[in-house]
């Protein structure tokens, strides 16, 4: 694919690495590490401000604080700049429910919504700085209610509406919220998810709260507490028609949100105002080269970054059109999203690599019955992408004919960090590759030392220099902020993520390194799900591996003790997977479960997870000379050989007892 004679630089390539004549995109790149102070600036000046900063940047490691001093408002930002021009006619968000209803909202519409919400919240006593938790299906209302929250100064928790009643409770409880928001059900497949069931049931647990504010969405009955809960519709009989947006500083927290990590507590994710919409406003327009005309569609849910970058703010900065989809993917038939790219002319479509597989093994004939004439680039995110699925996504949805850009970012960066740039020069693709980091972003593939490597060996993924969609810190957690991201390499951000870079300085992201895993897509730490099957009265330990999935990347494989008195069953085992499901929810349901004898561990009890690994996938112990664990080698084969007759053993066992 290369026909670069002459090696080009990009300041942050390793010796050895070539480079395609890309002179804008080089230009640029290099610009944005030599003067970051002075590139950022002038990317910060395309918002608009109440007040400019004082100061760029000021970076203490590892905190780093952009635009230090300057004023502005999320809301305004992504509403009232657009309806002060001929943008206030122009669909900001085209919705469609699973169940077929359709509603436009035009930038006029969601500036009167959103001002309307927002002065509920402040009649229900919410202020500048204080937490509100939304636990809500993708209705019109979550973008309504996340900028109103932006518009008075008040910090957003989203919660992906796929979790159960545990993991809503532990992540309130972190902030101690006292509002929350949900509804009184989502369509999900046809069928109705009990939200405000699930929210009560939650709140048991979470005393701060002190406001429920509920959503008609499904009409159905549902449990009501006097004096705690709210319709959010009755609130709005009253409501004012402006609330002024709260100019904040830059630095403010505009939402926290959960992810998992290698402990069983998730941590909030801490985002600034300034840095975040600066830098997601660039990166949005250089990837996806956003348009008057784009009709952007973002799969994700809401409820994960993606939808907070990507459905949300970066779009709506822009003053673009977005489409926003309620239900599943394949409700009623596999169809059902080329009918949407049909239906309202969508041009850019972001997706994940789960979904793409998922339809790869539909068939392309739920293709053919559709025009998707409409696009014009495609998109892929949350996960690595296989080759194969690269080139069906590129051939029969985007007909040959759509550039694709995979993306890779993470919670914690706010934004996309590597990725190709059409906006700003059109960059050759490799399929698989998430090709260059964008300008601004420094990233390189190091040794465990932290030494860079030369091209084409594997290695972690680092970011050398603070970038404005860093994350301002993990919620009310210095210490567990400066662990995870920081300790590793000290001064040099961690991804938790194994990279190569090849010859052309292209980057192949190849997974986690650290006890996180992907499912569909879904981030969810082994020690989360530990916890949650521990919990289960029968069981004494439990440890998570994970097995490849053809379609969802990963899935996951559980070991399990029982108590003494307990023995395995397949009803034990359905009890379990409907106690995951109950506690954490359907994201974390196992493929599969080993009843085990015991389970591998170092001397010092730590679990040795690369046996798990070797078992889960079946595969052979492989390479120890290399082995990070404090365990020894003869350990590791011991607990290797037991486990594996055990997991044979068991399986055997309940073959044998369902037959
Ligand atoms: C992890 C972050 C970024 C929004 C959704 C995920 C994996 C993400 C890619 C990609 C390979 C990717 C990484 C990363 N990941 N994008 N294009 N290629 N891997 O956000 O839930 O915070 O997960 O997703 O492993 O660390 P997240």
């Amino acid at each position: 694919m290369t026909n670069s004679t002459e090696a080009e630089t990009v300041s942050s390539l390793p010796t050895g690495t070539r480079m395609w004549p890309l002179k804008r995109y080089i230009e640029m790149h290099r610009h944005s590490l030599d003067d970051p102070k002075g590139f950022w600036a002038e990317e910060a000046r395309k918002l608009d401000w109440y007040k400019t900063w004082d100061k760029v940047l000021d970076w203490k490691p590892p905190y780093a604080k952009w635009f230090v001093g300057g004023k502005l408002n999320a809301s305004f930002q992504c509403i009232d700049r657009h309806v002060r021009t001929w943008r206030k006619s122009k669909v900001a968000i085209y919705w469609e429910g699973e169940t077929g209803e359709t509603r436009v909202c035009s930038y006029s519409t969601l500036f009167r919504a959103v001002n309307r919400i927002a002065s509920v919240l402040k009649k229900l006593g919410v202020g500048k700085g204080d937490k509100v938790v939304l636990y809500l299906p993708m209705i019109l209302e979550l973008p309504y209610l996340m900028l109103a929250c932006a518009r008075i100064g008040a910090v957003h928790t989203v919660i992906f509406s796929g979790f159960s009643a545990q993991a809503i409770a532990d992540r309130v409880n972190d902030i101690q919220a006292k509002v929350i928001v949900t509804a009184d059900g989502g369509y999900r497949r046809g069928k109705i998810i009990a939200l405000k069931e699930i929210t009560d049931e939650a709140l048991k647990r979470c005393p701060s709260v002190e406001k429920v504010v509920v959503v008609k969405r499904t009409g159905e009955a549902i449990p009501w507490t006097e004096g705690r809960d709210v319709w959010l519709s009755s609130m709005l009989e009253d409501a004012e028609s402006f609330v002024t947006p709260e100019p904040v500083e830059s630095n403010h927290p505009l939402y926290i949100l959960y992810t998992s990590g290698t402990t069983g507590k998730p941590k909030g994710v801490v985002h600034s105002t300034g840095g975040y919409l600066v830098f997601n406003h660039s990166t949005y327009q250089w990837v996806f080269n956003i348009r008057d005309e784009s009709v952007f569609w973002c799969t994700a849910d809401v409820g994960w970054v993606t939808g907070h970058s990507s459905i949300v703010y970066a779009p709506l900065s822009h003053g673009a059109a977005i489409v926003l989809y309620e239900g599943a993917p394949d409700y009623p038939t596999v169809d059902r999203w080329w009918d949407i790219i049909e239906k309202y002319g969508v041009t850019i479509f972001y997706t994940s690599p789960t979904a793409i597989r998922m339809f790869m093994r539909a068939g392309k004939e739920w293709l053919e019955k559709h025009d998707l004439s409409s696009l014009e680039l495609l998109g892929s995110v949350g996960e690595p992408i296989n080759p194969e699925a690269w080139q069906w996504f590129y051939k029969h949805i985007g007909q040959d004919r759509c550039p694709i850009v995979d993306t890779w970012w993470q919670t914690e960066t706010g934004g996309i960090m590597i990725a190709p740039a059409p906006g700003i020069e059109a960059i050759p693709l490799k399929p698989g590759s998430a090709t260059l980091p964008l300008p601004g972003v420094d990233a390189a593939v190091v040794d465990a030392s932290g030494k860079e490597l030369p091209p084409n060996q594997t290695g972690l993924l680092i970011i050398r220099k603070p970038w404005p969609g860093m994350l301002l810190d993990i919620y009310e957690s210095p210490q567990r902020y400066q662990e995870s991201y920081w300790s590793h390499f000290p001064g040099l951000y961690y991804s938790g993520d194994f990279a190569m870079r090849d010859e052309d300085g292209y980057f192949w992201l190849l997974g986690r390194a650290d006890e996180v895993l992907k499912i569909a897509g879904h981030r969810i730490g082994t020690a989360e799900i530990e916890d949650a099957v521990i919990a289960h009265p029968s069981v004494a330990e439990a440890a998570v591996a994970s097995k490849p999935d053809e379609i969802k990347g990963e899935a996951l494989v559980l070991f399990i003790t029982l108590i003494e008195g307990e023995s395995p069953s397949s009803t034990l085992k359905k009890e379990i997977i409907q106690h995951l499901r109950h506690a954490i929810g359907p994201i974390a349901t196992p493929d599969e479960i080993y009843f085990v004898e015991s389970l591998p561990k170092t001397r010092s009890g730590k679990i040795i997870r690369r046996v798990l690994k070797a078992v889960a996938t079946g595969q052979s112990l492989g390479d120890l000379t290399t082995l990070e664990d404090t365990a020894s080698v003869e350990e590791v084969k011991r607990a290797y050989e037991r486990l594996k007759n055990a997991s044979g053993k068991a399986k055997k066992l309940l073959e044998a007892k369902r037959a």
